[in-house]
């Protein structure tokens, strides 16, 4: 057992656990945060992903230890209520259907346009190929991120006139 110091969704937690033991693994049982689901167990659907500093790894198949002294995001660190643009294009193209991959697609979408703003469709097809829907949901998760890219490079309107402030 080791006591090791982890930081999720910028919260500290101290968990004392099997340094070997898996990340997903502690990010359920031991901290409680359940948004990452546990798929295949050995890095080969997706369902588990996370960031690491910024990054997509397989919380499945990582090493706790490994993990400590970095950033650790999950599903629910995105946004306080749901509504990154990557959440609100997952929402606006309803593209969940049982669900259960849904968490880990998001974030290997957003870590995606966080190296490629405005991706193609084959930048998404190679990003997301790691993550594996069984129920298909491949065309409305495209057109989700092509969605969330628009939102997030578009610069915020600016008001057609501004009203004039002064004498009357
Ligand atoms: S559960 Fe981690 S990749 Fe499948
Ligand atoms: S929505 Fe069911 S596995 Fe992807």
């Amino acid at each position: 057992m080791a006591s090791l110091k982890l930081t999720i969704n910028n919260q500290p937690y101290t968990v004392d656990v099997d340094p070997d033991m898996p990340l997903l693994w502690a990010i359920r049982d031991v901290v409680g945060l359940t948004g990452t689901k546990f798929g295949c167990g050995i890095a080969q659907c997706g369902a588990c992903t996370v960031h690491l500093d910024g990054s997509p790894i397989r919380s499945c198949s990582f090493p706790i230890s490994a993990a400590a002294g970095h950033k650790i995001t999950t599903i629910e660190g995105l946004s306080k209520n749901g509504d990154h643009p990557m959440q609100k294009a997952w929402v606006a193209h309803q593209v969940p259907q049982c669900g259960y991959c849904q968490s880990g697609q998001i974030m290997s979408a957003v870590a995606l346009l966080k190296q490629t703003p405005k991706p193609t469709d084959a930048d998404i097809d190679a990003a997301m190929q790691g993550n594996i829907c069984r129920c298909g949901t491949y065309n409305r998760i495209r057109q989700a991120i092509h969605t969330a890219s628009t939102e997030m490079t578009t610069a915020p309107k600016m008001p057609k006139s501004t009203p004039k402030i002064g004498k009357r």
